[in-house]
């Protein structure tokens, strides 16, 4: 992965906390990492530590200026080689499977080139995971030659409830980039 860019899109789920060992991950492998958060992310972990581990700015907001006369969410849809959701909530799919661009990382995803992939790293609770219409949302999705999903594993969730819901592990991520980016 040496020399790809990998923007790394986190949204608000309890295992956002896994962003901060996936950056690393993927900066071990030479890949050079930007990171996106949602609001609701930075209710879990904050920018700074994303900040720090990837050794570049940690964008929240549509309307941040990181140059002047540069147009953000551009200029990163533009950057990046891949865009890595992960973990990705059922919010967050559901609002690119409907063509909502109403946050950064959304307006990014819409933003990107039609040859840009994105990968989802799906974590949430079973219940929400079998939800028909969060299974709609991810077939459709599916259906489009530019998504792709990292399976989440079953198991013991962060709520207590045991089923599938768990975001996939790290090596399992990392690999499955890796194919879409070399
Ligand atoms: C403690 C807590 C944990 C949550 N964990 C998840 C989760 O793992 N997956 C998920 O899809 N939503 C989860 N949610 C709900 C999301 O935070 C909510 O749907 C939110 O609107 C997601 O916003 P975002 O997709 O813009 O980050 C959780 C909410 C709370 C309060």
């Amino acid at each position: 992965m040496e020399g790809k860019h990998i923007l790394l899109g986190i949204t608000g789920g309890i295992a956002a906390y896994r962003a901060c060992d996936l950056s690393r991950d993927f900066i071990k492998q030479g890949a050079t990492m930007r990171a996106v958060m949602t609001k609701n992310a930075c209710r879990f972990i904050t920018p700074l530590t994303l900040e720090v581990l990837t050794g570049n700015v940690v964008h929240t907001d549509m309307f941040d200026e990181e140059t002047p006369g540069e147009v953000l969410h551009i200029a990163l849809a533009k950057w990046t080689d891949i865009v890595l959701i992960a973990p990705a909530t059922a919010n967050i799919i559901g609002k690119i499977a409907c063509g909502i661009a109403d946050d950064l990382l959304t307006t990014i995803v819409m933003a990107l080139s039609q040859k840009t992939p994105v990968a989802f790293a799906p974590a949430m609770n079973v219940e929400m995971w079998n939800n028909p219409i969060v299974q709609k949302n991810i077939a459709y999705l599916k259906n489009l030659d530019k998504y792709h999903f990292i399976e989440p594993a079953e198991g013991l969730l962060a709520c207590g409830d045991v089923g599938k819901g768990k975001i996939a592990d790290n090596e399992v991520i990392v690999e499955a980039v890796r194919k879409l980016v070399t």
